[in-house]
């Protein structure tokens, strides 16, 4: 079987979020169960320089409008993954990848109509011709429309079968009906049954029509987005398409975040022996300026600062979360309005609140090793990375129960024998400072906590099962579309 993971980004080449992390090591553990996965992604302006770029004179050219817009397909690798990028600096050599902050860039229509265009193109030029396209988020989405109007007749690209996988449904790529012309597609395609979403054009809302089967990354979060309030005007077309709509837990790369060979991290730990996270603890709280106390609780948050994280119910809470006694750190970066925000929290608490606006990722490994809780409230979470890195790294989670939180997290108090953490249910912060208050009173009693973190420490969410699930939805996709060739 051949795969072709279309994603605008992938990790270790560009990242701002979960999804890198997903479609860059994704492809690994396919390729260890014997699938041939390749990945496809715009040459981003960060990615560095010191990955192998190999220009083999492959040229794709895509019409964009009247317009022919012409790229380069650059072939690179990591970890013995084959990469296609699709070098176009007009559209992708730029300080950012979607948004500034001060808002989306104004031709995103036009960038992403472009991406989804040339990947089908590469796939032409390069010769690698997947059984499926494995289409990621609504930057991505469009292919498998233009697959099944511009290339019906296609012999190649009539074979190819296609996955839509909906990492976040908050982003859906809505446009205004002028970039209709973007697409050269007819109107009779901006309509409620197709692109059509209260008078503007959905990217995403395309892919899920179009595509031969769809799933979303927690089984939880795929039953949510099927009701009014998580599914953001497009329930009725997920309903519609229910029976063609999976969840599937993402893995996370233990080659990558693994406190036992973790080489980002002042010193490294088991399960066995945890000296070394007093270790890390103790080079956090320096990190951020915090006294240097091993006993205090240390409470940690690493995320996007959006609406989605619960930054809202955070910071209505962290005044009284320091009446608790404990320090607590943010790494994130995001809404203009949080920065702000959580600033002004830190010229208020400057000994017990460690605040980073940025994006580091040596210091978000650091922070999974040396806090002992991480606290992540989210509104909604289709699956959520970090709770599953801070469970390998024994920093205990307090989640609400959302999506893919709720699938990996076990509540300690409502099952204290397989307990992974502290889970609370209305999105309130009253409920969220009851949960941090029953984990707190775990930590006070050190053989408890010690076990709850070893216990934590030996979960496994490795990809190999959820690749595993990947495969049989693959093969769902090649037979739904061999069995409806050319139709939706
Ligand atoms: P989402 O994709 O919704 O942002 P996930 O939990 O799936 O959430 O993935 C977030 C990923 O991005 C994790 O790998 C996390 O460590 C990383 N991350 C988020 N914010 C930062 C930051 N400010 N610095 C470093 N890494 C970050
Ligand atoms: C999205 C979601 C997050 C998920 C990630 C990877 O950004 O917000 O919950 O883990 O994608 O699938």
């Amino acid at each position: 079987m051949k795969v072709l993971i279309a994603s605008p980004e992938v990790y270790p080449f560009v990242k701002t979020g979960g999804l890198a992390d997903v479609t860059g090591s994704l492809p690994k553990a396919l390729k260890k169960l014997g699938v041939e996965a390749r990945v496809i992604l715009p040459k981003h302006k960060q990615i560095p320089d010191n990955f192998p770029f190999r220009y083999r004179n492959l040229k794709v050219s895509c019409k964009i409008s009247s317009k022919t817009v012409d790229a380069e397909i650059v072939e690179s690798e990591y970890d013995g993954v084959i990469a296609y990028l699709v070098e176009k600096d007009e559209y992708f050599y730029r300080d950012y990848l979607y948004s500034t902050p001060d808002g989306d860039y104004l031709d995103n229509a036009e960038r992403f109509t472009f991406f989804s265009k040339a990947i089908l193109e590469a796939i032409k030029v390069t010769g690698y011709v997947p059984d499926v396209l494995h289409l990621n988020d609504w930057e991505t989405a469009l292919s498998a429309m233009f697959l099944k109007v511009h290339y019906k007749d296609d012999p190649l690209l009539s074979r190819v079968a296609t996955l839509l996988t909906i990492h976040n449904l908050g982003y859906q790529g809505i446009f205004w009906h002028y970039d209709m012309h973007l697409l050269n597609v007819g109107w009779e395609y901006f309509t409620p049954e197709y692109l059509e979403f209260y008078g503007k054009i959905n990217f995403l809302k395309g892919g899920i029509v179009f595509a031969d089967i769809i799933n979303t990354v927690s089984k939880k979060y795929s039953q949510e987005i099927q009701t009014p309030e998580f599914g953001l005007g497009l329930e009725g077309v997920l309903r519609k398409r229910s029976s063609d709509l999976f969840g599937v837990l993402n893995g996370i790369d233990y080659d990558e975040w693994n406190p036992e060979k973790d080489e980002r991290i002042p010193a490294k730990y088991t399960v066995q022996n945890l000296e070394g996270k007093r270790i890390n603890k103790v080079a956090l709280q320096r990190a951020f300026g915090l006294s240097i106390n091993e006993e205090v609780p240390l409470i940690a948050t690493i995320s996007r600062l959006s609406e989605q994280k619960g930054f809202d119910l955070i910071i209505e809470a962290i005044p009284q979360l320091f009446t608790f006694g404990v320090q607590y750190v943010i790494l994130g970066t995001g809404e203009r309005r949080f920065h702000e925000e959580l600033q002004a929290i830190k010229t208020r608490f400057p000994d017990h609140f460690g605040l980073k606006i940025g994006y580091d990722n040596d210091l978000a490994h650091l922070i999974e090793a040396g806090a002992d809780i991480f606290l992540l409230p989210s509104k909604y979470e289709p699956c959520g990375l970090n709770q599953l890195y801070s469970l390998k790294y024994g920093t205990v989670p307090v989640v609400r129960a959302t999506g893919g939180l709720d699938d990996t997290i076990i509540d300690y108090n409502e099952n204290p024998s397989l307990g992974t953490g502290f889970k609370f249910y209305g999105f309130t912060k009253e409920e969220m400072i009851e949960a941090i208050e029953r984990a707190l009173a775990v930590y006070r009693n050190k053989d408890l906590w010690l076990s709850l973190m070893r216990r934590c420490m030996e979960q496994d969410f490795s990809w190999e099962r959820s690749a595993r699930e990947y495969i049989k939805l693959y093969q769902l996709a090649m037979e739904k579309h061999g069995s409806n060739p050319g139709s939706i």
